[in-house]
């Protein structure tokens, strides 16, 4: 039987898809379908990873349900911070409960937290309920990991410490026919100081633009019109191809695919209509990115910018390698040549050393950036990082307080940005029915902002002119135009 496993992929994941079909059949008690679930806990990329992990599954023969009481339940981790880090073991203690009354609930755990060693000893030891624990490097292989568990009877971690292969062609299930992320590039070398990434999802690699070319002409052949190109700082894409013996292997000169030219390809592509991308890091946005957002109208009139911290020296510490003036500097020139972009950002607050006048600084590129939305986050000491041994860690209440004035700073403005579109005319992207009234349906526009308006079913996926009439702070109200 070995020798007819094949070896390459993904071959291989086929062939096990098949195998699992086979064995769930042993699992089964009745005539329904096996039932899944898989929670995300993560970003953009982690929900991506998400609709790989579905699209196996749902090859093997499962059927996704909403909630925790399935057959197979996955948990698609995020360790970024330790709130998110916490969430697992609450729902895990939930689970405990729910494999009691479900003998044969499979349990899998896998994504940025299984990365990190001591949580996996924790699993071991603490959460024997688990079945399957894997990383960030080998979602891919999950038939493979589920035939070994229902073969061999055992609980099975794998947890890689890099990537080794990258597999193209496997499965995907999306939530929306019409929109789809598409990563460009994974794992991260910019080793901010604060941040985990890194350790958890490897050394930077760009895909090649060619298979980045394939899959998007191959989902918008099957409906989809908006596309979110992923990567933890794009703008570096094309730039590192591979590894070998620990050293890194450049894109070839003449195969080197820039960000923007990537961008411009993926605009001629039939069928795509909107083009998203993101985190965009600031040292490395380049001025022919800015060029070629002005130049192609599909790329959304958006950018997310995450800025960290207004203070060059909190910058430094960080990491970043942009000063403050070099941030607001590239604000003005995208914004010389897209007057209207909307832009967004990322601010931690109470990074060990910051000072009040630290923090002020932050609050003045706030106000003169004026973004239209800014996700603001409280330091989270991230074991392993250069800033959890950095001395004068700030204590909770000044954090607070500084979390507090930061929040409603960038609430108020952003309320004022939001509102300079009322009475403006903006093509609406309609995503589904609206959740609280069946007569009404949500979409967002292309700068992100979410509205709502009269309409039904037929709308969903269609891009669709919608007069905004009252901003409710982060969403509007809207009618449609003819
Ligand atoms: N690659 C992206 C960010 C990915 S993480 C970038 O460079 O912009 C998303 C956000 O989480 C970061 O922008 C940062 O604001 C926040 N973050 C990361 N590590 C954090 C930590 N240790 N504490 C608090 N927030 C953190
Ligand atoms: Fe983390 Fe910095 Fe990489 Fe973003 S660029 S993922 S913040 S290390
Ligand atoms: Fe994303 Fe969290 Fe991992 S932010 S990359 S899922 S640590």
């Amino acid at each position: 039987m070995e020798g007819l496993i094949p070896v390459m992929e993904p071959d291989r994941q086929y062939y096990f898809m098949n195998k699992c079909k086979e064995l769930i059949l042993d699992i089964k008690s009745d005539d329904k379908p096996l039932t899944y679930s898989v929670v995300t806990f993560g970003c953009q990329m982690n929900a991506h990873d998400s609709d790989k992990l579905k699209g196996i599954l749902e090859t093997i023969g499962y059927e996704e349900v909403e909630g925790e009481d399935a057959d197979f339940v996955i948990f698609n981790t995020c360790t970024v911070r330790e709130n998110a880090n916490k969430k697992l073991y609450g729902h895990l203690g939930h689970l405990k409960s729910l494999k009691k009354k479900r003998p044969n609930m499979l349990i899998a755990l896998c994504g940025c937290m299984m990365q990190e060693p001591h949580v996996v000893e924790t699993i071991k030891t603490k959460y024997r309920m688990v079945d399957i624990v894997f990383g960030t490097h080998n979602i891919y292989k999950l038939a493979e990991l589920i035939y070994n568990r229902l073969f061999q009877g055992e609980r099975i971690i794998e947890v890689l410490d890099k990537s080794y292969i990258t597999v193209e062609k496997l499965p995907q299930k999306r939530k929306y026919s019409f929109k789809s992320g598409v990563n460009i590039m994974y794992g991260c070398n910019n080793f901010c100081s604060y941040c985990i990434v890194p350790y958890v999802r490897g050394r930077e690699k760009s895909r090649p633009a060619e298979d980045i070319l394939a899959e998007i002409k191959d989902i918008a052949s099957k409906g989809v019109k908006e596309v979110m190109l992923l990567g933890q700082n794009v703008n570096s894409y094309g730039q590192i191809y591979d590894y070998q013996d620990g050293k890194i292997v450049r894109v070839p000169e003449e195969e080197k695919v820039t960000f923007p030219e990537l961008l411009t390809m993926v605009c001629q592509i039939e069928g795509i209509e909107r083009v998203r991308f993101m985190t965009s890091h600031p040292k490395d946005l380049s001025d022919e990115l800015i060029a070629v957002m002005a130049r192609e109208p599909k790329i959304c009139n958006h950018i997310h910018l995450p800025v960290q911290s207004g203070s060059t020296d909190i910058l430094s510490k960080m990491n970043r390698r942009y000063t403050k003036e070099q941030y607001l500097s590239l604000v003005e020139r995208i914004r010389a040549a897209l007057p209207d972009v909307s832009i967004t950002t990322d601010i931690i607050v109470g990074f060990p050393g910051e000072t009040e006048e630290d923090f002020l600084e932050t609050m003045d590129v706030v106000r003169k950036v004026g973004y239209d939305q800014a996700y603001t986050f409280i330091y989270s000491k991230r074991t392993g990082t250069p800033a959890a041994s950095m001395d004068n860690q700030i204590p909770e209440d000044v954090i607070k307080d500084r979390f507090n004035r930061l929040l409603r700073e960038v609430n108020d403005i952003s309320y004022k940005r939001v509102g300079r579109y009322e009475g403006v005319t903006k093509d609406v992207l309609v995503e589904e029915i609206n959740h609280q009234d069946k007569d009404l349906v949500t979409g967002r526009t292309e700068e992100n902002i979410t509205v709502h308006f009269k309409g039904g079913e037929e709308l969903i996926g269609e891009i669709v002119p919608v007069k905004l009439i009252s901003c409710k702070g982060f969403y509007y109200l809207g009618e449609r135009e003819n």
